[in-house]
């Protein structure tokens, strides 16, 4: 976060009480919460073993709750065994097969498909059927690069009723970041679409498939082709199939594979310090308990609602409150393929008004947007059906927090601002919305059973207020992430490497204020959340080289208005070649087909030389310096050519 950012957070002293109402209808008490802060103190995985059996159909009940004999590889309801697809769909057919699962709106608007949880049931089944067909089964990977459509959870889901692992790539993503991923987690299928509509802009997601495929993704047997935007791809008869003939003629019923509680459910890619981004591996039981638990708690569901999470399925928050959390406790939710400015800046309240949303879960950068584009949009809408009000993705300044308050939720909402990670599956720190007084900025508390804190370097919890520290996790819980994928010792070292195998190191730094509310400073690694994306800096820094004209790169983030972060990259040239007009422009292009739009630097300043220390090291500090415009107060003595400063001044 930027440091003027920070300053405004931590001078944050307004409190706002849950409105009464939604006290008094909270599906929870203070008292529940009380209780379930009690039990889980007194026994950890006793705590979460309970909720595992009143809260998931198990085909075969489990023994030990946690088994940590290993760690940090933790395994949770050792011998059970169960379904996730099963838990999200088949046990709600009993009284809820009419009751719409999904109301999907398209980008254009003009197209909304309601789907029951019956028919959720018959299409994933179908679509489980044809995967089996193609030869697919427990273990195989499976990975999904598409829209946002209902077929795309379709296909999540299907994996999972058959034991398959899928890894979704969001569609945002280069062919070349598609081929790394597929590659990295050696998936035999890939399902993908014709093309991607995002805000009236057609993105070629099969065209870039086949990019990927031709370059080399030798584990791939088929790739099953959404025909959904109506563009014109050419389908290679060895390897592609449409999506309509996998589902040709199966049928609506498909036994579901029953998998250990352990089973991989899923991989999915994100980025870290060093080298290419991680496959984080998450389990199947312990998984869909922290989704379940924490639908339950954050979001206080009730029967009637309508529930809306932004987040598109190709991140962690798509996964957990859209795919699986919301169908495994049977709400109703809307899902949207387009963007919050199209076809203008109130597609989100026009769609909260006609579908009556009662609670509304998004990233602080849309936030952002939207309040930038005025008041008087939503002013237009009636917002009367929210109650509830959400946040994920990155910290949220209190000036977007109080905006949201009082023009979308009219005061009378509570705001979740949920803290979590890829990594942990579920949300950990949060408000619950019926119990907790907000403080703007802050995701106030720990969850119950989860035992987030603070540590300084030597590995004492920080106790003091207003002193930053690591954020840790000092227990295992459920939905952690398992290791990361096909590399036992990356996992250890990207998130144990300090405090031993029994504490989880975020990434994060964080402070708690008199009240032990948690406020949460930004990365401590060299990771930056453009418009609440991870992004490594060294993962935009190779795409640069890779570029023919640059010889050296380094890249920092800087704050954004909107996106909260954005990225400044500093390059410098090879011999032979000179800044000419427009070269920024085309490694800004470069970096967009390497690794996706959303890795684009903002901008990219070319100078002789790159600050280093005498070791060699880049001076990293400097550049973020450089980059924010401030005035450098950095010992500058050692740089070998102190003029270079100036050029990459700007
Ligand atoms: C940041 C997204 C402040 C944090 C679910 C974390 C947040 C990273 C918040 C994970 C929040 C997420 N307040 N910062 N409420 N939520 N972050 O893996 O730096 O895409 O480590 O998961 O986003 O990003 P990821």
């Amino acid at each position: 976060m930027a440091s003027n950012q920070i300053e405004s957070v931590l001078k944050e002293n307004r409190t706002f009480a849950p409105p009464q109402k939604f006290i008094d209808n909270s599906v929870l008490s203070q008292a529940d919460f009380d209780a379930l802060n009690a039990r889980a103190e007194e026994d950890h995985a006793g705590f979460w073993g309970e909720l595992a059996r009143a809260e998931i159909d198990w085909q075969q009940d489990f023994g030990q709750a946690l088994d940590d004999s290993d760690a940090p590889f933790f395994k949770w309801f050792v011998g059970g065994k169960l379904n996730v697809s099963h838990n999200c769909i088949d046990r709600h057919l009993a009284d809820k097969a009419d009751k719409l699962a999904f109301i999907w709106e398209n980008d254009a608007g003009d197209e909304v498909r309601r789907i029951t949880f019956q028919e959720f049931h018959d299409e994933v089944c179908r679509f489980a059927n044809g995967l089996k067909a193609l030869g697919v089964g427990k273990g195989d990977r499976v990975v999904i690069y598409m829209p946002m459509v209902p077929e795309a959870v379709y296909a999540m889901q299907a994996c999972a009723r058959i034991g398959a692992i899928h890894s979704v790539v969001f569609g945002g993503f280069s062919s070349e970041a598609l081929r790394d991923r597929i590659n990295d987690a050696e998936a035999k299928l890939l399902i993908t679409a014709d093309g991607n509509l995002r805000g009236g802009k057609e993105v070629p997601l099969k065209s870039m498939t086949d990019k990927a495929l031709d370059a080399g993704c030798p584990s791939i047997e088929k790739s099953v082709v959404l025909l959904h935007a109506g563009l014109d791809v050419g389908m290679n008869p060895d390897r592609d199939i449409s999506w309509a003939d996998v589902v040709a003629g199966q049928s609506t019923e498909c036994e579901p594979e029953w998998v250990d509680a352990e089973h991989p459910l899923f991989i999915l890619y994100t980025s870290g310090s060093t080298g290419k981004p991680k496959g984080v591996q998450h389990s199947t039981g312990g998984y869909l308990l922290g989704a379940i638990m924490t639908n339950k708690w954050v979001f206080d569901l009730h029967a009637d609602d309508i529930y809306w999470c932004t987040a598109d399925v190709g991140w962690i928050t798509g996964h957990t409150y859209i795919c699986y959390g919301p169908t495994a406790v049977g709400v109703t939710q809307i899902m949207f393929e387009g963007v919050p400015t199209y076809p203008d800046a109130g597609r989100f309240w026009r769609m909260v008004q006609d579908h009556n949303v009662t609670i509304f879960y998004t990233a602080p950068t849309a936030i952002r947007a939207l309040m930038k584009a005025g008041d008087d949009i939503p002013k237009d809408y009636d917002l009367s059906s929210l109650r509830l009000l959400g946040t994920v993705g990155e910290p949220i300044n209190p000036e977007a927090w109080m905006w949201y308050r009082e023009t979308i939720g009219k005061n009378n909402c509570p705001i979740v601002d949920t803290w979590w990670q890829t990594e942990t599956g579920s949300i950990m720190i949060s408000p619950l919305p019926g119990q907790t007084t907000l403080k703007p900025g802050s995701c106030t508390r720990p969850l119950p059973g989860i035992a987030a804190t603070i540590y300084d370097e030597e590995g004492n919890e920080v106790t003091q207020p207003n002193v930053g520290g690591y954020l840790v996790v000092t227990k295992p819980w459920p939905s952690m992430l398992r290791t990361v994928w096909g590399d036992d010792q990356r996992f250890r070292d990207a998130y144990f490497f300090k405090f031993g195998n029994h504490v989880y190191i975020a990434g994060d730094s964080a402070q708690r204020d008199d009240d032990e509310y948690f406020w949460i400073l930004g990365r401590i690694d060299d990771v930056v959340n453009v418009s609440g994306h991870r992004l490594g800096t060294m993962e935009v820094e190779s795409a640069l080289v890779a570029h023919k004209a640059v010889a050296e790169a380094a890249v920092v983030g800087f704050p954004h208005e909107v996106k909260g972060e954005a990225i400044m990259a500093f390059v410098v040239l090879k011999s032979g070649y000179a800044d000419e007009e427009g070269l920024d422009q085309e490694l800004r292009k470069h970096v967009t087909e390497q690794l996706g739009a959303l890795a684009r630097p903002e901008e990219v300043r070319i100078a002789e030389g790159l600050p280093k220390t005498r070791s060699g090291k880049i001076m990293r500090r400097l550049l973020k310096s450089i980059a924010k415009g401030e005035d450098i107060t950095q010992d500058t003595s050692t740089l070998e050519n102190p003029a270079i400063l100036d050029q990459l001044r700007g």
